[in-house]
């Protein structure tokens, strides 16, 4: 459950048991986030971002951030986006399923995620492409196996969008609308800076990680024939569908914590200030929790998953993207009785920390 190793050279205990995962990250005074080590000495506007984000704060700073945002991401303002949701699905499915093959990935998870956050954070239309593109890039910026050029590219692109937010801000507080943008500013408690860095955390965890699940969840049903006829047969299956998907092609497999005090961990001692690599994917197929682990069966009738993790800083949008992912499946399944794969190679991105579809081309 518990090992030594390194990722990038950066030595640490890599956790892939769940129940010494789920501890881990419940315990948020003994094990907690810090900001990425390469990213905080060298590259001033990443540094500058990532520090006020709530995903590496601690304690009050962090309560106090995610209390205020979370009065955006309530489940009723969530279901409110139901109808929105419905309609940019139903109209990316209207365009493809008449095409002879299509990419699940650019054409049908991207557009309808990236849509949905945009509209939550109040982006106005005319920037959405420019929007769009600096999500897709920003992402690099996060995952443990970036390079340093991609640092590079990544601290220019943190300086844009900081300047694009900037401005956006201006023109909210001149202009509000009925967005998160508007609501963040009129509450006053918020530093520039914060509102700032929250926006861009937003901006990643709002596109890519749900890109990921609806793009897995269509290569999933790719791969169980039997499951995918399972679910014609009785849609309702659908929301324990995506709970499934997210056990089985975790879209975040891995996070991580520092150890402030010495402590033990399933008989290992582990030191004061080592990291500790969560290997999320790997604790949802722990066979102590879940049967068959590495069986995909949408009709498991408890599937708790640490894919969203646990404790302090539990995944803010998770009702979103559930809500997203479950509609999108709904849709989907009854547009779209039979899929197949193209001849392209199906292609994962080289990422550590995400499952990500690079490319998934279907007819
Ligand atoms: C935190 C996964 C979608 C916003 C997290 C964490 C995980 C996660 C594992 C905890 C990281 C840790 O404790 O170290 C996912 C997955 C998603 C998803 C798998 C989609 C399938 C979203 C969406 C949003 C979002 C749609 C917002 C629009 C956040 C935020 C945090 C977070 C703000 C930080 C919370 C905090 O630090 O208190 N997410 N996420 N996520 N997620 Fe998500």
């Amino acid at each position: 459950p518990i090992y030594k190793g390194s990722i990038l050279k950066q030595p640490g205990w890599f956790v892939t048991g769940y129940k010494e995962t789920a501890y881990i990250l419940k315990d948020s005074s003994f094990f907690t986030r810090i900001p990425l080590p390469e990213a905080t000495e060298k590259y001033s506007h990443l540094k500058q971002i990532q520090s006020k984000m709530m995903l590496y704060m601690n304690k009050e700073d962090h309560r106090k951030l995610r209390l205020l945002v979370n009065k955006g991401f309530t489940p009723k303002q969530i279901a409110g986006f139901r109808p929105l949701i419905e309609e940019v699905v139903d109209s990316l499915l209207d365009e493809l399923i008449v095409k002879e093959e299509f990419d699940v990935v650019s054409e049908f998870a991207f557009p309808l995620t990236s849509l949905v956050i945009a509209t939550i954070l109040g982006v106005p239309e005319e920037d959405r492409d420019r929007f769009r593109a600096w999500a897709a890039l920003l992402l690099q910026s996060i995952d443990f196996s970036r390079s340093h050029k991609t640092l590079e590219a990544s601290d220019q692109l943190a300086e844009e969008l900081s300047e694009y937010f900037s401005s956006l801000i201006a023109q909210k507080r001149a202009e509000p609308g009925d967005d998160l943008i508007s609501m963040l500013i009129k509450e006053n408690d918020c530093t520039e800076n914060e509102l700032i860095s929250t926006f861009i955390l937003l901006v990643i965890a709002g596109h890519e990680t749900t890109v990921n699940l609806i793009s897995n969840t269509i290569y999933t049903f790719l791969k169980h024939p039997e499951q995918w006829k399972m679910l014609n047969e009785n849609p309702t299956l659908a929301g324990s569908a995506i709970e499934e998907v997210l056990r089985f092609e975790s879209p975040t497999q891995l996070t991580a914590r520092v150890a402030m005090k010495d402590t033990e961990v399933a008989g290992k001692h582990i030191t004061c200030g080592e990291q500790l690599y969560l290997m999320l994917g790997a604790a949802n197929r722990d066979p102590d929790v879940f049967d068959e682990p590495d069986e995909f069966l949408i009709t498991r009738k408890k599937v708790p998953h640490l894919s969203f993790g646990l404790g302090a800083h539990f995944c803010l949008g998770s009702t979103l993207a559930r809500l997203e992912a479950q509609i999108a499946l709904s849709r989907f399944s009854k547009r779209v009785h039979t899929y197949n794969q193209t001849k392209t190679e199906i292609k994962w991105r080289p990422l550590t920390g995400f499952r990500a579809l690079e490319k998934l081309r279907i007819t």
